[in-house]
């Protein structure tokens, strides 16, 4: 900390000065205060041969033993930033050997990863679990069914969700899914546009056929009925419903913050709460396809699912000032454990032998990470549901 200033400062008589009073200045702030166990210290940072060490100082904390919560459901809704945290999921099923709630390989959705886009869990878009086994993690794409989900997935199953600002989440699915019933309709410069001015005359006859109409409620389970009438009561009693039934609503814009009370709610590791973000668009070109007044008019459109949105966006800020000044500080160290791994992780396959130790810290045991971990954080979805399918039946064509 003190060098550079010295370096940088040789050149003329009152840097010096000023380089040396800092650094006197520096030192006696150093002395006086003792360490603090809860600081980090950039000195301790060393690279042994082969090997590149992060070692955080020892805090006085007891150990937690493992309690970490096992039965999850993940309600993995489209286009809000779900891969990314379905990776999480993946991970924590792979690495603690769960039995995860899976479809047939070849499904009529075509894709291996997709449990339904129209219905809950049933028998038929569901393998059973291997002999001997039960359920225990479910995170892939499926419409939330409180009774069916339930029949697959133990009594204490933790339920988390995801929701993302609904215009983003618009203008996202718009930009992905081009829907025919608006691109193959409207030949305008901006097809959206068009659209959000009359949207029911473009509309599917059902709300579970369209990836427009209040998708992310219809995805969480909200029934055609609700989505057709927009009763305010009951749109209240659908999200009161949500609450009850997931402890936790992923919010994408506060995407850290969830992932760090997730972590905390299931007593997770600060290593199984890693992630490195996916799917992220790159070639983004929403311009075409919305106005610049296009927001008010989805609003207008969307009120379930702004009503949903608005809700468990409190509630996540309710939630996480419920546990406290603490959070931040954690919270802080999270996303520096984060950008450390993520730098590892972009260099790891070049020198496979190489681990990153991350000492123990006032809320996590010290872990490791290896160039294996690193492969289970980049993976995409696709390949990764194939190999827990393989590891669950042996066949990937099951
Ligand atoms: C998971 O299973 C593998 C092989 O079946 C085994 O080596 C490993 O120890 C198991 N891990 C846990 C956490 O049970
Ligand atoms: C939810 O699942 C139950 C049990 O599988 C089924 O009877 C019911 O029709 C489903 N509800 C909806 C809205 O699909
Ligand atoms: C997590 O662990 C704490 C104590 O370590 C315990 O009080 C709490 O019930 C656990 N949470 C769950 C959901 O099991
Ligand atoms: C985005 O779309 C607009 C309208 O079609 C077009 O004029 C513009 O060149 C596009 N920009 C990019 C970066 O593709």
């Amino acid at each position: 900390m003190i060098q550079p200033i010295r370096r940088c400062c040789v050149r003329n008589i009152r840097g010096v000065t000023f380089a040396l009073v800092m650094s006197v200045a520096l030192s006696l702030l150093f002395l006086e205060g003792k360490p603090r166990a809860d600081k980090i210290n950039f000195d301790d940072h060393e690279r042994g041969r082969g090997d590149s060490f992060l070692i955080y100082r020892p805090f006085s904390t007891t150990k937690k033993v493992d309690r970490a919560v096992r039965h999850v459901a993940f309600l993995k809704v489209h286009k809000t930033g779900s891969s990314t945290a379905q990776n999480i999921f993946l991970r924590f099923g792979w690495n603690h050997n769960l039995t995860f709630v899976l479809p047939p390989a070849k499904n009529p959705f075509g894709y291996p990863n997709i449990i339904s886009l129209r219905e809950g869990p049933t028998s038929s878009n569901v393998l059973p679990p291997p002999a001997g086994k039960h359920h225990e993690i479910l995170c892939n794409h499926v419409i939330y069914n409180r009774t069916s989900f339930r029949t697959y997935l133990p009594k204490n199953t933790f339920y988390v969700g995801i929701l993302r600002e609904p215009y983003e989440c618009f203008k996202s699915t718009l930009n992905y899914f081009r829907p025919g019933y608006i691109f193959l309709k409207i030949k305008s410069p901006a097809p959206g546009s068009d659209y959000l001015t009359d949207p029911l005359k473009y509309e599917p006859e059902s709300a579970i056929s369209s990836i427009t109409n209040n998708r992310m409620a219809v995805e969480f389970g909200c029934s055609e009925n609700l989505v057709k009438s927009k009763n305010r009561d009951q749109i209240m009693k659908f999200i009161k419903q949500t609450e009850q039934d997931f402890g936790l609503v992923i919010i994408t814009e506060m995407f850290e913050e969830s992932i760090l009370l997730l972590k905390r709610y299931l007593n997770w590791s600060i290593k199984d709460a890693l992630y490195l973000n996916k799917n992220i668009a790159h070639r983004k070109n929403v311009s075409a396809l919305v106005g610049p007044y296009d927001r008010e008019l989805y609003k207008q459109w969307a009120t379930i699912d702004y009503a949903l949105y608005d809700h468990f966006y409190k509630r996540l800020r309710q939630q996480i000032r419920k546990e406290g000044n603490d959070f931040d500080e954690e919270l802080l160290h999270f996303a520096e454990i984060r950008r450390i791994t993520s730098e590892f992780c972009s260099v790891s396959g070049k020198y496979k032998d190489d681990k990153l130790a991350v000492k123990e810290s006032k809320w996590d045991e010290k872990f490791e990470l290896a160039h294996t971990d690193c492969l289970l954080l980049q993976k995409q979805e696709m390949h990764f549901v194939k190999e827990i399918r393989v590891r669950q039946y042996g066949s990937e064509d099951i």
